[in-house]
């Protein structure tokens, strides 16, 4: 005789509690709140995000935002992802790692600060300098060449009027359908980091309030911990 599926379920006194969250859960402000008050644990807790690792390279990512990245590059398949703001090559060898299992693509990676310390890959060129220097942006652009697609993320200085330029001076570069994620939109009490100050959530309002042909593509954050809440910006 085969056995029947659930034959060995624990009684119902053992299932209720989980029951009993499983259908408070299903409510979408109870799911929020519970989402919130992880992020916050998450966030706060030392060796979460500041120690995440990818083939012992920092990545100052939540793996979650990593697996979104990599969903996107597979569907998308960017000629070039730009990354501003480098630090220690975490997540740019993370975008190289994937590009090489797809067998597709190159990343670049800009920032102020020169590191003899940052990972090595044949994908991967690294650029010393502003993100919006112009010369900076002339080498993106040659990179790229007349019809090649464009993902971005931004990810260097978190200041309002840095991102705003950011998101001016790459967004024209995206083609339709690639992305341009905004990170860490989640500071400045959104819902972390309170006192920032106007930062890369006011800048990406300021920039779609200017009728940017982009839209933010909510599907992204289904993890529900993410730093860039709104910020999956996909061009329309
Ligand atoms: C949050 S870290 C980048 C984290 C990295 N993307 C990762 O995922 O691990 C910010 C970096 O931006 C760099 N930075 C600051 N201002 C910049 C600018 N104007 N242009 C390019 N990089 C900048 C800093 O030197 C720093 O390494």
């Amino acid at each position: 005789m085969t056995e029947q599926p659930f034959a060995h379920q624990p009684p119902l006194w053992r299932r209720l509690p989980s029951t009993f969250t499983g259908r408070l859960l299903r409510i979408a402000p109870v799911r929020r709140l519970v989402a919130r008050l992880f992020y916050r644990a998450y966030y706060e807790v030392p060796g979460s995000w500041r120690e995440t690792r990818w083939l012992n390279f920092t990545a100052l990512q939540t793996p979650q935002d990593l697996w979104v990245y990599q969903e996107i590059v597979a569907e998308t398949r960017p000629d070039l992802i730009v990354e501003t703001g480098t630090s220690r090559g975490g997540t740019t060898l993370y975008l190289a790692t994937v590009c090489d299992a797809l067998g597709y693509g190159r990343v670049l990676s800009i920032d102020v600060q020169h590191s003899d310390q940052l990972p090595r890959h044949p994908r991967i060129e690294y650029l010393t300098g502003s993100s919006t220097d112009p010369w900076v942006v002339d080498e993106v652009r040659t990179r790229l060449g007349e019809h090649g697609r464009l993902m971005a993320v931004l990810d260097s200085d978190h200041s309002r009027d840095h991102v705003l330029a950011e998101l001016r001076a790459y967004g024209p570069l995206i083609s339709e359908g690639c992305y341009l994620v905004v990170a860490d939109t989640n500071i400045n009490g959104h819902p972390a980091v309170p006192h920032w100050g106007p930062g890369p959530m006011e800048a990406l309002e300021a920039f779609l309030d200017e009728g940017a042909p982009f839209s933010p593509d909510r599907s992204r954050e289904k993890f529900l911990v993410t730093f860039s809440p709104r910020g999956f910006l996909r061009r329309v």
